[in-house]
């Protein structure tokens, strides 16, 4: 991190110290970060449980976000990230510096720069792969996976593509990534995953207007020890 951003971030925080190893960010750190980068109102904190999900110190980041009423997706391309979203996951994320889209579609570079992987070469996308198999993508370069998949068997229809195996997905993933890389995975479902590779480290609901979906990003961090 930079002088200014650990300066920044570093204050005292009212919540959780728990340490997201690889970085040495809390995740009350995170927050903070977001809070000072975007200037939207506080909206995240840090909540205990002793679900399941969690990971031994029972932390996670949770909290809703309310995406405005720009409700035009620049790129045009359906089921395309809400305006402000990249935005905000790069406010959590500043010791980032190699993130991977997947499932990229015509993501907004400008707003969060990164690697691309889609399915559809019409996207194009750096690696043209199917997200259940990656098999041309070095994932173990990344530090910030962000996906995006079809919700639902309608929504793969539209392009053109069969339903995800989200569990696959994210196994390949498991498999690869880093210890200490995370994964930010918008959907309406939770995804199955596996709790030897994965913990659970935030659930931000996200909400966009009447008539649309309720989603929720999944924030997921990739255990420290051999990938299995
Ligand atoms: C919801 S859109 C992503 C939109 C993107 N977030 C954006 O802002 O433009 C889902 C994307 O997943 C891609 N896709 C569908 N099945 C896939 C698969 N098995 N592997 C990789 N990409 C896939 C589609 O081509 C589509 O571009």
């Amino acid at each position: 991190m930079t002088a200014q951003l650990t300066k920044a971030v570093m204050a005292p925080s009212i919540a959780s110290e728990t340490t997201d190893t690889t970085s040495g960010m809390t995740l009350q750190q995170r927050i903070n970060n977001y809070c000072k980068e975007t200037k939207y109102p506080r909206a995240l904190f840090v909540g205990d449980d002793d679900d399941l999900f969690l990971s031994e110190g029972g932390k996670w980041i949770v909290g809703t976000w309310v995406m405005g009423n720009c409700y035009q997706v620049k790129s045009g391309l359906y089921g395309g990230y809400p305006h402000g979203y990249l935005k905000r996951v790069k406010a959590l994320f500043p010791d980032k510096r190699n993130v991977l889209h997947l499932f990229s579609g015509k993501v907004d570079l400008a707003a969060l720069p990164g690697k691309t992987v889609d399915i559809n070469a019409e996207n194009s996308p750096d690696y043209v792969d199917d997200a259940q198999t990656l098999e041309h993508v070095p994932l173990e370069q990344f530090d910030l996976v962000l996906a995006d998949p079809p919700y639902s068997v309608e929504d793969a229809m539209r392009y053109q593509t069969t339903m995800v195996q989200r569990n696959v997905v994210m196994r390949v993933l498991g498999q690869r990534l880093r210890g200490g890389a995370h994964v930010c995975w918008l959907d309406q479902v939770l995804p199955m995953f596996r709790k030897d590779q994965f913990d659970i480290i935030g659930a931000i609901g996200i909400v966009k207007s009447t008539n649309h979906r309720f989603r929720v990003c999944t924030i997921f961090r990739r255990r420290e020890g051999k990938n299995k």
